[in-house]
C-alpha cells in the first residue's frame, strides 16, 4: 500500500504571533509548487486559532501537541479532544517522551489520551521511543512494544488503522545527534512487522514517522528506508525554509 508521507512541525513551546505571521509568509512564499508529502504544523494550545486562519488558503494540517482524556470538567490548565476539533485540529500528538518524563505521563495514561483523541476523530500521533540506558542496555524494542501494548490493551487493534506512530528515541531529541537510517529502519520496521502480527491492514495503513533531530541535511538519507513515512520536527521546524526542506526530502 502507497503510504502518503507525513511531515509534522512540532514547535513545542515555541512561538509569537508575530513570529508566525512571518513564518507562514516565508512558508508560503517558498513552498511553490505542492509537494507529495502531507504537511502539519503543531503549535502551542493558544496559537491554534490564529494558525487555522492563517492557514486557510494553504493545504498544510492544524495539530496539537497534546489533550486530556476527558471531554470537560475541572481539570484547571488543561484542553479537551472537542475543544481541539472545534479549533480545526486533524492531528493531536500524544505521549511525547517530554511529556512522559517531565509532566509524568504513563503508558495508561497514554493510551486514555489516545482513545478520547480517537473518539472525536483527531488523529493520534503515538510517540514511542527507547532512552539511551534502554537502548545501551539492548531492550529497545521491549521498550517500544510495552508502549504499543498499552494502547492496543485498552483501545484494541482497529485503531491502527491509518494511525501514526512517530519513533523518536529520546537520545536523539534536541540533542544533535540523529539515529541512523539503519538504527531507525530496524526499529520502524519492528513497530510494522509487530502490528502486522496483529493486523496487516492496519500495519499497512499506518504511518509511522521518525523523530529526533531532523534535518535538511539528514532526511534525505531517512527518507529512503522503506518504514520511514515521515518525519517529526522539533528544532528544525522553527525555521521555515528549513522545515520546508524536510518537507521537500520526502518527495520521491
Ligand atoms: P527535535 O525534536 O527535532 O528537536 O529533536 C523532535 C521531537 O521532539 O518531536
Amino acid at each position: 500500500m502507497k503510504r502518503i508521507p507525513l511531515v509534522i512541525a512540532n514547535w513545542k513551546m515555541h512561538g509569537q504571533i508575530e513570529w508566525m505571521q512571518h513564518y507562514i509568509h516565508e512558508f508560503v512564499k517558498a513552498s511553490g509548487t505542492p509537494g507529495q508529502s502531507e504537511i502539519v504544523l503543531c503549535p502551542p494550545f493558544v496559537y491554534l486559532q490564529q494558525l487555522k486562519v492563517l492557514l486557510r488558503e494553504t493545504e498544510v494540517g492544524l495539530g496539537a501537541q497534546n489533550l486530556h482524556d476527558s471531554e470537560q470538567g475541572a481539570f484547571t490548565g488543561e484542553v479537551s479532544a472537542p475543544m481541539l476539533k472545534e479549533l480545526g485540529c486533524s492531528y493531536v500528538v500524544v505521549g511525547h517522551s517530554e511529556r512522559r518524563r517531565l509532566f509524568g505521563e504513563t503508558d495508561a495514561a497514554v493510551a486514555a489520551k489516545f482513545a478520547a483523541a480517537r473518539l472525536y476523530s483527531l488523529v493520534p500521533i503515538l510517540c514511542v521511543g527507547e532512552n539511551e540506558a534502554e537502548r545501551a542496555a539492548g531492550i529497545t524494542e521491549r521498550v517500544v512494544q510495552r508502549q504499543l501494548d498499552a494502547v492496543l490493551q485498552s483501545c484494541g487493534i482497529d485503531v491502527f488503522a491509518g494511525a501514526v506512530i512517530a519513533y523518536e528515541p529520546v537520545w536523539a531529541i534536541g540533542t544533535g545527534v540523529t539515529a541512523t537510517p539503519a538504527q531507525a529502519q530496524a526499529v520502524h520496521g519492528f513497530i510494522r512487522n509487530y502490528i502486522a502480527s496483529l493486523s496487516p491492514s492496519s500495519a499497512s495503513s499506518m504511518r509511522v514517522l521518525y523523530g529526533g533531530s531532523v534535518r535538511a541535511s539528514n532526511v534525505a538519507e531517512l527518507a529512503q528506508e522503506p518504514d520511514v513515512d515521515g518525519a517529526l520536527v522539533g528544532g528544525a521546524s522553527l525555521v521555515a525554509k528549513e522545515f520546508l526542506a524536510i518537507c521537500a526530502g520526502f518527495n520521491k
